[in-house]
């Protein structure tokens, strides 16, 4: 049985928090998968009590739990859960932090350090922790779990691992990418190496290209100050797509052991072919949205919400074209794409397969033999199809598109949500579902020099309608005229 441990939240009061880690935590409470013993101490600068904290959790929880709040389970889930009050600049605060957890009959020596705060304060709070000596093992572990970005672009990432590597061994770091904790994030692996009749498929001579695409409904809301200065290329495409994109392409691994897969991630995304500046325009696309509707209500346009510069050009839209070049994907584009605002809310990975090597059917009713896709859908049906082309009943030779249809979740079926597993995995010590600093590294490689072309472009952004599929603009990122985005899992 896994051993109790304390985990400590820095950010507790904000979004995250709310959102996503009090309502895991609380799922794995009622699902009898804490640890006895394991504590939870949020810290914030607010100042509440223990009381007033685990009131506000009630109430945070009422709306992001699963059905209804049981009050059984809250009050076992309450008598974890203590309050912390300090500022995370005062170096006193780690201190007094020490000694609060020192007492053992209160909290395990096994810590994990949750870092749900803005990525700016990841390198201060580190060091601070360091310098109190919070990270020193024995008796129990002390591990760190950093949430993404890690850095801004290569440089700064670079200098933050630097700046943690004096105080933690990689052993202990723990970078979150919560897609990878998707159940159907994780069924890639195992569609593609638990399956023998996919693989001798799976490369250069059957695909014709791949496309990754994380599209939301939602706009910036109240994210303005993180997300104006990160923007979709950062927020999503240098982090979960460019994770999915490796557990798609990569070789198998020797085994399914941590460093086994992250060694085989790590060589698909070095393999990535460079974008040299002056082929940023042919690579990458940007946009931002404009005013428009989602569903029946009207929205507003990204330069008027709440706390957006009116003359931002962020992108909240993004698009981009790449190539591995190795000897299983070498000139096969992915496509990656990711925008807010857009008009559905999916995460689909689709693999479009070639056409046959000869039209068989020329001069019958079947113009053109439409191409086999398989479709991955992550978000929010959780499936796997196949499309193929079967004749229709009757005399004449016409066809037809039918899939095969794995439904391994349906829309409204979700029964955990990514955190919870990651979570508890951080307690295990299991680090296969977090990535390495050298993954992190050769991520930001691939992005930062589109990253630099734009932050020197910022004359012009295209724009979409709220509610749409973005700009028109964005296929000059086709290889041929034939390619086209693929939205949805409906037949094309
Ligand atoms: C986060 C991004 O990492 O992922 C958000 O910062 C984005 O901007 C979110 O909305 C999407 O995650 P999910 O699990 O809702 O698909």
């Amino acid at each position: 049985m896994t051993e109790p441990c304390t985990y400590v939240i820095f950010g507790a009061t904000g979004n995250l928090s709310r959102v996503k880690l009090m309502p895991a935590l609380y799922h794995l409470e009622a699902a009898g998968k804490l640890p006895a013993g394991t504590r939870i101490l949020a810290l914030g600068r607010r100042r509440w009590d223990r009381e007033h904290c685990v009131e506000e959790v009630r109430e945070w929880l009422k709306e992001k739990v699963r059905g209804s709040l049981d009050d059984a389970i809250f009050d076992r889930f309450a008598r974890r859960v203590d309050y912390f009050q300090g500022d995370l600049k005062d170096p006193k605060m780690y201190t007094d932090l020490g000694r609060r957890l020192d007492d053992s009959s209160e909290f395990p020596p096994n810590i994990a350090y949750y870092m749900a705060i803005s990525p700016s304060e990841f390198n201060g709070v580190v060091d601070r922790l360091g310098d109190a000596r919070l990270f020193d093992e024995g008796p129990g572990w002390k591990r760190v779990v950093i949430e993404k970005p890690f850095g801004y672009d290569l440089e700064s990432a670079q200098s933050l691992q630097r700046s943690i590597g004096r105080h933690l061994r990689e052993d202990q770091i723990y970078r979150i990418d919560h897609y990878l904790g998707k159940g159907t994030v994780q069924n890639v692996l195992v569609f593609r190496f638990a399956n023998t009749m996919m693989e001798p498929l799976w490369n250069r001579n059957y695909i014709d290209h791949i496309q990754i695409t994380h599209s939301e409904t939602l706009g910036v809301g109240s994210r303005a100050a993180f997300y104006d200065g990160t923007g979709a290329m950062r927020d999503m495409i240098q982090s979960h797509l460019l994770q999915l994109l490796t557990l798609v392409t990569m070789e198998p691994p020797v085994s399914m052991a941590a460093e086994d897969l992250r060694d085989e991630k790590v060589k698909v995304l070095k393999s990535v072919r460079p974008i040299s500046p002056k082929a940023v325009h042919a690579h990458a696309f940007r946009a931002q949205y404009r005013e428009g509707r989602i569903g029946n209500d009207r929205v507003a346009g990204y330069l008027q919400e709440e706390n957006v510069p009116p003359d931002s050009v962020t992108e909240t839209y993004a698009a981009l074209k790449l190539y591995i070049d190795n000897w299983r994907w070498r000139d096969v584009p992915i496509y990656l794409r990711t925008g807010k605002r857009m008009a559905r809310q999916q995460s689909l990975i689709s693999i479009c397969f070639r056409h046959p090597p000869q039209q068989f059917f020329r001069g019958t009713q079947v113009e053109r033999i439409k191409q086999n896709w398989v479709l991955l859908g992550i978000q929010p049906c959780e499936c796997l199809r196949m499309e193929m082309t079967v004749k229709e009943p009757g005399l004449e030779m016409r066809t037809r598109q039918t899939s095969l249809d794995a439904s391994l979740r349906d829309e409204d079926g979700a029964d955990t949500d990514a955190y919870e597993g990651l979570l508890l995995d951080v307690i295990d010590g299991d680090r296969s579902l977090f990535l390495r600093y050298d993954e992190v590294e050769q991520a930001w490689r691939v992005v930062d020099p589109i990253l630099r072309s734009w932050s020197t472009n910022r004359d012009f952004i295209h724009t979409y309608q709220a509610g749409t599929w973005g700009p028109e603009e964005s296929r000059r990122l086709f290889d041929t005229e034939e390619h086209h985005w693929r939205h949805s899992l409906d037949p094309d």
